[in-house]
Formats: C-alpha cells, structure tokens, sequence
C-alpha cells in the first residue's frame, strides 16, 4: 500500500474510513517504546484489533516504509523511529494548539492545498491541517510545480476561517512565512531572509515556499488556506533547481527533525495570527521589514504579467502589498508576480 492516510483526530469517521487510524496508533506504540519488544497481544488491545490481525497491520506498517522487526510470537520492535509526521504524535504536543485539533495525515496525495480546499467547502472548522509526507502534483505559486520528495519535507496546508476582509488578506502570506522563519531559526538557528512576498532563503537559495489561496465573498473572506512547503532533509536537489532551492540539511549538514521543526511552526503561525487578529496589520509588517532584505532598499526586479521592470524595493503596504520605486520613475505597488534580486 503506497498510499495511506491517517487521521482520526475527529471522533468522527475520517475522509475515506477508519482504518488508518490504526496505523498511527501502531506507530505511536511502537515510536514511544523504541527499545522495548511490545508483545502480539499487547499490540492488538492498543490499536484494537484482534491478536491474529496483528500482523496484518504491522505489515502495512513496513509496506510504508517504517522498518518493524519481529513477528506474532516473538511481539515487535521499531528499528530506527521514523520521522514520520504522525497526527497523535503531534496532537500531543499541540494540546494548547488550535492546529493540534484536526490532522489529515497522507503518505501520498496530489496536493494538500487541494484537500484542505474541499475541507474548507464542506465546512471543516478553523485550524484543520491537512499533512503530506509525499505529494504528486504539489502546488506553487504562478501555476509551477512544488517539488514533494517523499518524507524529506513538511508539506502542509492549513484552514483558516477568519472575518477579515479580503484586502488585507495578502498579510496572511506574510504572517506564515515570519512562523516559517522563526521556527527554521529556532529549531536550526539558520536566520532565513523573507523574499516577498512567501519565500524563504538562506544564503539566497529558497528552502521554504507558501501558497496562499483563499475563498471570499466581496466583503469578507470565507476561508483562507494556507499551504507550506518546506525542503528540510532533503540531501540533493533536482538538476534543475540547483541554482535557486536549497534544504536545511543541505545547509546545515545535519539531519532536522520534521516532527520539532513542525510543532515549532505551528506554534509560530498561531501566535503571528492572533497578533495579526488583534492588533491588525501594523506589527507584522513592521517584523517583516526587520528580517527581510528584500522589504525595503533592495534592488529587485519584477515581473508580473507580462510586465517586467527593475526598481528599488520602499517598504510595504498596509495591506502587505510591496512599493517599489521603479527605475523610470514611477512608484508600483506590485498585488503579485515574481520578484528577484536585480543588480
Ligand atoms: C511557492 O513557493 O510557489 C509556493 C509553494 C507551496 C507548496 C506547498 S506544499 C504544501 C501545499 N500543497 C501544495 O500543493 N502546495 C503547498
């Protein structure tokens, strides 16, 4: 089985039914015992299944990758503990967390953003997060590909129901690329520059993007998803992203754990939001405009549309929206578009 989903963090009955649901409590057990042979019967009571069924499920433990040693009469050990982005494993950590509430887990899907957009439509509440460890067709901005490495990143789309108006929702971008970067420095101490208005570099590479996509009536907006693609344990690019995508262990030579750094950024996103709610625009731009180079005084090129042009970045905003001073004079206030680094 390539493709399985855990969730279950709902009481109800998850997308597609129950079953993954034991999986991840499986994995659980195994994950919080490394060291210990955990008996058949033991097994069976936790994940409430019968004792002959037991190796069933840790069979389709390993067919996903996780090494499990042993077998019905000897009971099970996990080999090495899987970084895997396990919903009960982290609704543990994220007891006080509105994001720890609902977790879609998928080994393998085509988008995130596209499951948590159909969540949104059927009414799935504020803070649901929808969690890949590999995606086929995942999404980035102007229509381009995200590369989704199996289980070397953090691929993850978040629902937000807000009452704000769509006019400042351009700020949400900024609000998750700052949790980005301040749990990427906490967890790694890599200080990564904000390249406006979603990416996040280091050393002028980019490890981290976002896709914000959002469903809004004129006056206010609906539900806003926020989708986040992190490259964390990646240990090579592909050929034609070299020059321009990086990953922290890339950077940093070490292995990161998905799990930390994904608790930290939850945390991250939920404190920024809820500035954000109540304290409106001002603070976090003016955090944006303290750790990204590109927020004012940079020379940038822009390229929107079918236009193109070069100028000198001068600060955003108040709706998030970047100013530029272009070089013919004239000032832009660019809605969107790429922006690079122009000599
Ligand atoms: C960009 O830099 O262009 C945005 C990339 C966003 C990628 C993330 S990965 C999780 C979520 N699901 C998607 O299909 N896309 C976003």
């Amino acid at each position: 089985m390539a493709t399985g989903k855990l969730s279950g963090t709902t009481g109800r009955s998850d997308r597609a039914g129950t079953t993954d649901r034991r999986i991840d409590a499986l994995l659980t057990l195994l994950s919080e015992n490394p060291t210990v042979v955990i008996s058949g019967e033991k097994i069976a009571r936790h994940i409430g299944v019968s004792r002959s069924a037991v190796w069933l499920w840790t069979h389709r433990l390993r067919a996903l990758g996780v090494r499990v040693k042993g077998h019905p009469r000897t009971g099970y050990r996990i080999e090495r503990v899987p970084d895997v982005l396990s919903p009960s494993l982290l609704r543990r950590r994220l007891r006080d967390s509105p994001f720890g509430k609902r977790i879609y887990h998928y080994f393998k899907t085509a988008s995130t953003n596209s499951i948590a957009l159909d969540l949104g439509h059927a009414g799935e509440p504020h803070g649901a997060i929808v969690l890949a460890e590999e995606q086929t067709g995942g999404r980035g901005r102007a229509g381009r590909s995200w590369h989704s490495e199996k289980t070397n990143g953090i691929y993850m789309s978040v629902l937000l129901r807000s009452q704000i108006s769509p006019i400042v929702a351009p700020v949400i971008t900024l609000v998750a690329g700052l949790a980005v970067r301040d749990a990427v420095q906490e967890e790694t101490g890599v200080a990564g520059d904000l390249r406006w208005p979603n990416d996040v570099l280091a050393d002028g590479k980019k490890f981290s993007g976002i896709l914000t996509e959002m469903y809004a009536k004129p006056s206010q907006v609906r539900f806003v998803i926020v989708g986040i693609g992190i490259n964390v344990n990646h240990t090579a690019m592909p050929a034609e992203l070299t020059r321009v995508a990086t990953s922290l262990r890339l950077i940093t030579g070490k292995p990161v754990s998905r799990l930390q750094l994904l608790v930290r950024l939850l945390r991250r996103l939920d404190s920024y939001y809820n500035r954000f709610l109540a304290e409106g625009s001002r603070p976090i731009l003016a955090r944006f405009a303290e750790v990204s180079t590109y927020a004012r005084g940079k020379r940038v090129r822009i390229t929107t549309g079918g236009e193109s042009y070069v100028g000198t970045s001068d600060g955003l905003e108040p709706n998030g929206l970047l100013r530029v001073r272009r070089d013919d004079g004239k000032t832009a206030v660019v809605i969107s578009g790429d922006v690079s680094e122009a000599n």
